[in-house]
Parts: C-alpha cells; sequence; structure tokens
C-alpha cells in the first residue's frame, strides 16, 4: 500500500484538533481556516476554502472545490466517478485520492448532510441545503437556495434553479428539467423512460417551468412540460402536460381548476 503524508496548511491550533488518522493527498488544498475532522480522505484534485467545515468520515475525490462556509456532514462522499470513469479507477489500480474527475463545485454557505453521495461534474449553488443520504448523478446543476431534502435521488443530466424545494424522497430521473421557487412534495416521481425498456424509447425527462408545486406522492410522465405556475395534487398522475396555473388532479390528472388569484 502506498503511503500518503499528511499536508496540511493550518494554523497549530486546527493542526491540533485534527487526529491523525486522515489521508489528504499533498497536492490538496485546503485553507488555514477550514476544519476537517478525524477519518476523512481527501484527493488530489480538492481545493477547499476557508471556514468550511469537513465531518468525520467524508471523502471527497476528483476535482473538487469545496467553497467558504460550506458544511460537509458525516461519511459523504464528494467528486465520486462517473458510470464512465469508475471503469478507469478500477483498471488503474490506483487509489481512488488519485483520481481526477470532471468539476464538482459546492458553493458557499452550504449545508450537505450526512451519508450524501454527489458524483463528478455536479455544481450546486450559494446557500444550498441537503437532507441525509441523498444522491446527485453526474452533469447536474442545481441554482442557489435550493434545498433537496433526505433520501432523494437525482440521477443525472439534471438541472434545478434558484429557491427550489424538494421534499423528502423524490425521485429525479436522467434528462429533467426543474425552473425556479419549484414545490416538490414528498415521495413524488418524475420519469423518463415510457416503455421501460420493451420499445425504442429516447428517455425524456420532464420540464417543470417556474413557480410549479407536485403534491405528495405524485407521479409524472416522460416529457411532459408543467407549464409555469401548474399545482398538482396529491397522489396524481400527470400524463399530459398543462397550460400555466393549471390545478390537476387525479388519476389520469384532470384540470380542477386555475390557480386562484390570492394562492400566487
Ligand atoms: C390539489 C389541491 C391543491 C386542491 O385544493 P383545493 O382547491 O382546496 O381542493 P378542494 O379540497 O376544494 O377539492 C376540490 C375537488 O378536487 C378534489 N381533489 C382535491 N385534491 C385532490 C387530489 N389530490 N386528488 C384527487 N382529487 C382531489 C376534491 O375531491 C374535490 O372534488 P369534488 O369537487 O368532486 O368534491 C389539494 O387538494 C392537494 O392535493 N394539495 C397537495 C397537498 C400536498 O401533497 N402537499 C405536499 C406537502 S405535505
Amino acid at each position: 500500500m502506498e503511503k500518503y503524508h499528511i499536508f496540511l496548511i493550518g494554523d497549530d491550533k486546527v493542526k491540533k484538533e485534527i487526529k491523525n488518522s486522515l489521508i489528504i493527498h499533498p497536492e490538496a488544498v485546503i485553507h488555514e481556516n477550514a476544519f476537517i475532522d478525524a477519518f476523512t480522505i481527501i484527493g488530489k484534485g480538492v481545493t477547499i476554502e476557508k471556514d468550511v467545515y469537513i465531518s468525520s468520515g467524508a471523502k471527497i475525490y476528483g476535482k473538487t472545490l469545496i467553497k467558504e462556509g460550506t458544511y460537509i456532514g458525516e461519511n459523504c462522499i464528494i467528486g465520486n466517478p462517473q458510470r464512465n470513469q469508475l471503469k478507469e479507477v478500477i483498471t488503474s489500480k490506483k487509489p481512488i485520492t488519485e483520481f481526477e474527475g470532471a468539476l464538482v463545485i459546492i458553493n458557499k454557505n452550504c449545508i450537505i448532510r450526512s451519508g450524501s453521495i454527489i458524483y463528478s461534474e455536479v455544481i450546486i449553488g450559494n446557500n444550498c441545503q441537503t437532507g441525509h443520504d441523498i444522491l446527485i448523478r453526474e452533469k447536474t446543476k442545481i441554482g442557489n437556495n435550493s434545498l433537496i431534502g433526505t433520501n432523494c435521488i437525482i440521477e443525472g443530466n439534471v438541472s434545478i434553479g434558484n429557491d427550489v424545494s424538494i421534499q423528502s424522497g423524490v425521485y429525479i430521473p436522467l434528462f429533467s428539467k426543474v425552473g425556479n421557487n419549484n414545490f416538490l412534495g414528498p415521495n413524488c416521481a418524475l420519469t423518463n423512460d415510457k416503455y421501460m425498456l420493451r420499445n425504442k424509447y429516447d428517455l425524456k425527462g420532464p420540464i417543470l417551468e417556474d413557480k410549479v408545486s407536485l403534491g405528495a406522492k405524485s407521479v409524472i410522465l416522460p416529457g411532459i412540460t408543467l407549464k409555469r405556475g401548474t399545482i398538482v395534487g396529491a397522489g396524481a398522475v400527470v400524463i399530459t402536460s398543462t397550460r400555466e396555473f393549471d390545478i390537476v388532479v387525479g388519476n389520469p390528472a384532470k384540470f380542477l381548476k386555475k390557480v386562484p388569484k390570492n394562492w400566487k
């Protein structure tokens, strides 16, 4: 086993707080006012800015930039190799700390709660928060002030705007687009594969324009556009695109009424 020496730029107080049981690649750049707890592993291309808190057991790989004031919870993995990069990692027989993935940026003052996994090529805006055990796969971009609830899965090639609130257990498949100021209720599912491998079909994620709200456990079929201001009732299965400020309910979802003016 190759051995790494511990490389830290930091004042003595910080150094003293840090236990020896961490592995930081010599080329990683860590600001002196960052705090790195025990049992963390930090790879070659990682930059950690000031006032970042990396909790015990976190693993940060690839080309990852963690901006000031951000908190990374226990046992998070940031910069996980993408599906096509994993093979390279395995055949290289090199430690994962040598892995050079595409850029991950977690911007300022974010809270990434314990157990979360974020793949390489993900950008998360300022002041975002996640719950515990979320998964965000490659080529995904999330704007500022957005929340991703516990146990959410975002499969990759997804864009999510600013001020979006995604409640626990939401599933967002490849190629979905979620605009700004949206609310996705608990356990709702967006889908992208109409015939589920039974027929040739290009995966098409739904598009949620701005100010869309999805009730709990609603399901949005592939390629559907929910126009600005749409509200989807709890448990609805949406099979056709909506018009601006429609409220739709049921399975299959039917138009109920327009969003009342005092709800906007
Ligand atoms: C869609 C919704 C916003 C409609 O609210 P509303 O306008 O006050 O609706 P009402 O309660 O007046 O019901 C109007 C009609 O729609 C029906 N309806 C309401 N919500 C429904 C739903 N989710 N599914 C099926 N039918 C529904 C009602 O049965 C009623 O039918 P009727 O006129 O034949 O009696 C609301 O019912 C809803 O589903 N909210 C989502 C809650 C949620 O999941 N929140 C997530 C965070 S916890």
